[in-house]
């Protein structure tokens, strides 16, 4: 229930039954559980999207991809793809935000994938299909060019993840995290697959980590024009986004 909807209701008794569950959730969230997972939902993009353990509880800096994506110049009835959409939650509001889009969303996990479809259908989006793929793997080059890929990657470097904060490390899915050794293993593919994939003057938008923008940036260098850093709102830089240069 809502802040409003609980003070309305204090006076009420709490039943037994539910003071149990009450008590077995605040008990694992003194353990250290993220308070998304024991709700079951966060938001994003205004948006409520169900969380479990198989996907990664969506963060407000993905918010500026989607801002990024929004702001770019596409044609009325763009052809995008999400790589690694986990919960679904970028695809999802770009599915919501540009309804005449065909919005393709991947991940390597089924079982993130069959939550990002009940994502859909809860936010009664329709644009949106979902495919089980490795990267690019499900699709064959030159079969669909797109004019937007956007993506938040696994990207914390094998060594960092022993670093990381206690709820995101006991909880949350390594697989959605760790890129290789120098957290960079994933954005060096998906650069240098992205560009077979999509069509000339299209977008790459990703989310990178914060002190990766120099390597990415590089990485962008031939290929790419128009290559923009957009910062979050405590100035780290966050997001990448890169045109493909036209034939
Ligand atoms: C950092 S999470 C991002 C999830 C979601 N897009 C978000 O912003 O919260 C990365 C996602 O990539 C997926 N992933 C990892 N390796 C992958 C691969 N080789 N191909 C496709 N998806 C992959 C993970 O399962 C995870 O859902």
């Amino acid at each position: 229930m809502d802040e409003v909807e609980f003070f309305r209701r204090l006076p009420e008794p709490v039943w037994p039954q539910l003071e149990k569950k009450l008590e077995r959730l605040v008990r694992q969230r003194i353990d250290g559980w993220p308070l998304a997972y024991l709700l079951g939902w966060k938001e994003f993009w205004n948006l409520p999207f169900r969380v479990n353990r198989s996907v990664l509880i969506p963060r407000p800096e993905t918010e500026l991809v989607v801002e990024k994506s929004l702001s770019l110049s596409l044609s009325l009835e763009p052809l995008i793809i999400d790589i690694g959409t986990g919960s679904g939650n970028i695809a999802i509001s770009l599915g919501k935000e540009l309804p005449s889009a065909r919005i393709i969303a991947t991940d390597i996990s089924l079982k993130a994938l069959k939550l990002a479809r009940e994502n859909a259908r809860l936010n009664q989006v329709t644009n949106v299909r979902f495919v089980l793929s490795d990267m690019f793997k499900a699709f064959r080059q030159g079969d669909l060019t797109f004019d937007l890929i956007v993506s938040n990657p696994p990207y914390v470097a094998q060594d960092d993840w022993q670093k990381l904060d206690r709820p995101v490390k006991d909880f949350e899915p390594k697989k959605a995290l760790v890129a290789g050794q120098d957290g960079l293993k994933f954005i060096r593919q998906l650069i240098g697959q992205a560009e077979h994939f999509l069509k000339p003057g299209g977008f790459l938008a990703m989310e990178i980590g914060a002190y990766q923008a120099e390597e990415v940036a590089r990485l962008l260098r031939s290929g790419w024009s128009q290559t923009e850093i957009v910062p979050d709102y405590s100035g780290f830089p966050r997001v990448v986004c890169a045109r493909k240069m036209s034939d």
